[in-house]
């Protein structure tokens, strides 16, 4: 029955007829506020609509019983069950709960790395966050101890963080059977030699020749090598490698010194004029002050063959570089030559996945060594070897370097509290986050971060330890109280 014309508010007369009031439809009134044409007035919507006359109600046209409450689409997607179910599979190595569905979370890089189809095409992960948010427990639980118990994986562990007069990740290398290789530099440490046949090993000459453009880097703060420079370093290595070919000992960093005065005399150079001689002499001079005074600060690290107990050690081998000064050269050199020597390493034994960690990990890619890292990409991935970095914050990578290009690789990202904004927000931007996700890292407890892995959206997940875990990832006392209790 077409009696009435909703448009215009107005209703057919017949309605008004004493039965057939009873079951008149409602008339459509506009209110006096609804005048503004820019206002949207709900009851003209189509869809169920709320209303607000008692009589009607009575006779039946009546909205939803229950007002609806206003939402946003985010928040309605809990409401669907898709959107919120397991952020993960069930393969890889258990480490945590996503926060939203309850739901464990399940993931290795190692094992998405190898998945077919492939789901991280990078089996490398960056954990960030502010002090004291339960990163280490992290990457102790999840990147050391739970893949050691399976077959063939190991972890390296570049262990920076001073716990009692050692490394944080000493007792866990104890209790899997290794004592942490010591780096100091009062003479009584491990030494490491640039020059070790190991360290050929991983790149032939070239990366030998990378590796000490990057030491000599470090050694002049971070100024970069002329050609000139690059040069002359590069003849004094290879003449250096030439002279010790049938001699019985290794050559060693100061075996180049004095190469590096003599690149002039090389035949190679015999076209070159008289001033240019001179101006490559001068480079190699420049290059040799510089390790030289590197050699002289840091006695016992580096001037020498590297000492017989560095090698692999089962299945977790810990640098503890947590005596070297927080400042300087040290930290970043043993980290840049410990990560080419273990490529060279790597070679001679293959059929193992390792997990490497670099705690304080912008020591490698905040600096120089960072090219070198992001060089050896492919290598790494030959080789079977996760990196794992550690930070505090990005905003200590420079923005467009191979530093920052490494940790953008990365396809298994944690972000734990970074409660600094500006922090939070490089974060989510160079993450790909939601952006309401960048306040919500602000406020992060310990333990809780947000987890990223391949193309996925982030989760935010709670990172869960056994009690034994807790032990021996909240301190070093309770791990050997732990090991007394076991044992
Ligand atoms: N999963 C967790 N659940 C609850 N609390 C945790 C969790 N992980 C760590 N914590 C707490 O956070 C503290 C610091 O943890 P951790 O040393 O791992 O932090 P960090 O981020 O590595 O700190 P730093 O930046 O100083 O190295 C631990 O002692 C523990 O009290
Ligand atoms: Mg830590």
């Amino acid at each position: 029955m077409t009696t009435e014309a909703p448009d215009t508010g107005k209703q057919s007369r017949l309605w008004t007829l004493p039965v057939l009031r009873a079951f008149a439809p409602p008339v459509i009134e506009t209110p006096e506020e609804a005048c503004d044409s820019t206002e949207v007035v709900p009851w003209q919507l189509p869809g169920a609509q709320l209303r607000t006359n008692r009589g009607r109600a009575n006779r039946g046209f009546y909205a939803p019983r229950l007002p609806g409450a206003p939402t946003t689409t985010r928040q309605a997607e809990v409401l669907n069950s898709a959107v919120i179910g397991a952020p993960t599979g069930t393969s890889g190595i258990v480490i945590g709960r996503d926060v939203l569905s309850r739901t464990m979370i399940a993931h290795d890089p190692v094992t998405a790395y190898n998945a077919v189809p492939r789901i991280v095409s990078s089996p490398n992960v960056v954990v960030m966050g502010d002090v004291g948010g339960g990163k280490s427990s992290l990457t102790k639980t999840t990147y050391v101890i739970r893949p050691l118990v399976l077959a063939k994986r190991r972890a390296v562990v570049f262990d920076k963080k001073d716990q009692n007069g050692e490394g944080e990740y000493s007792g866990i290398a104890r209790r899997f059977g290794a004592e942490p290789i010591r780096f100091s530099t009062d003479g009584t440490g491990t030494r490491l030699n640039l020059l070790d046949p190991t360290i050929t090993r991983a790149d032939g000459v070239a990366g030998q020749v990378r590796l000490l453009n990057v030491i000599a880097r470090l050694a002049r703060d971070g100024k970069e090598l002329s050609e000139w420079e690059q040069e002359a370093l590069r003849a004094a290595l290879v003449r250096t490698v030439a002279d010790y070919e049938d001699k019985s000992r290794t050559p060693v960093l100061g075996d180049v010194l004095p190469n590096l005065s003599r690149v002039a005399d090389l035949t190679d150079y015999g076209s070159m004029s008289a001033k240019q001689l001179d101006d490559l002499e001068h480079a190699g001079l420049s290059v040799r002050f510089a390790l030289n005074g590197l050699l002289h600060d840091y006695a016992g690290l580096l001037d020498g063959e590297t000492s017989p107990d560095v090698d692999l050690r089962g299945k977790l081998t810990s640098f503890d570089i947590s005596q070297l000064p927080e400042d300087g050269p040290a930290v970043p050199a043993v980290m840049a030559i410990g990560h080419m020597w273990l490529l060279g390493r790597l070679r001679s034994d293959r059929g193992w996945a390792t997990n490497c960690i670099y705690e304080e990990g912008w020591h490698i890619a905040a600096g120089p060594s960072a090219a070198l890292a992001r060089s050896n990409q492919k290598l790494s991935r030959g080789l079977a070897l996760s990196n794992v970095f550690v930070f505090h914050k990005g905003s200590d990578i420079p923005p467009n370097s191979p530093g920052l290009a490494m940790v953008q690789e990365a396809q298994t990202v944690h972000v734990y509290r970074q409660s600094r904004p500006e922090d939070a927000l490089w974060c989510q931007r160079t993450f790909g986050f939601a952006p309401e996700t960048a306040p919500q890292i602000e406020k992060l407890g310990d333990g809780f971060h947000f987890f990223k892995y391949g193309s996925h959206p982030e989760t935010l997940m709670q990172h869960v330890r056994s009690p034994w875990e807790k032990q021996i990832t909240d301190t070093d006392e309770a791990f050997l109280a732990a090991g007394r209790r076991d044992g």
